[in-house]
């Protein structure tokens, strides 16, 4: 009896709740963005690991790096990439153009000492651009607003070995 009286009530919050979650502007604002950081980063020659149950996998191994923004010091010194982790790549036989998608785990240091676990997925787009989706990991007090960041990047290939990502922090509408 009473949990039929709990789940009752509960349909009813759940009625209020989405009658009130409804959204009827049209069409939708769309999201801002607010540059986070560009970083410059080296890579060493990929290793060509090859076909698996999930595609055609390329390692890229990260030799180092530099990273500034405007809430990530915009002025030297620079923060670093550490050299460690990597882009475990995959390329899909079946994508437009063999198209890769990157999986890439790095490690930042702030110039102030902070250590920042950056965490990478993305996809070369049909035109040749490249587009990445960025989540970080951080300890650290100053840069705890991190953790709830939800980021994109935009990847310029400098030359084989170096690229730059300009990424950006979504913002409410
Ligand atoms: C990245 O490289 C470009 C070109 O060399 C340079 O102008 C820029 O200052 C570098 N940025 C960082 C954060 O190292
Ligand atoms: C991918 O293929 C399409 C269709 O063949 C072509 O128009 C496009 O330029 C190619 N993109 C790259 C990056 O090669």
């Amino acid at each position: 009896m009473k949990s039929a009286f709990l789940g009752s009530l509960y349909c009813v919050l759940m009625l209020v709740g989405l009658g009130l979650s409804t959204d009827n502007r049209m069409p939708p604002k769309a999201p801002g963005l607010s540059h986070l950081y560009t970083v410059n980063i080296t890579g060493g020659d990929a290793v060509p690991v090859g076909p698996g149950p999930r595609g055609t996998r390329l390692v890229v191994p990260i030799l180092g790096g530099n990273f500034a923004g405007p809430k990530l010091k915009a002025h030297p010194p620079l923060g670093t990439v550490l050299p460690i982790g990597a882009d475990w790549a995959l390329t899909d036989a079946n994508g437009v153009n063999g198209s890769l998608t990157a999986n890439v785990r790095q490690t930042f240091k702030t110039d102030d000492g902070a250590f920042i676990q950056v965490f990478e997925t993305g996809e070369v787009q049909p035109d040749g651009s490249a587009f990445v989706r960025l989540a970080y990991e951080t300890g650290s007090e100053a840069y705890y607003w991190l953790n709830t960041v939800v980021a994109i990047g935009i990847i310029h290939n400098v030359d084989t070995n170096h690229l730059t990502i300009d990424t950006w922090q979504m913002t409410a509408p």
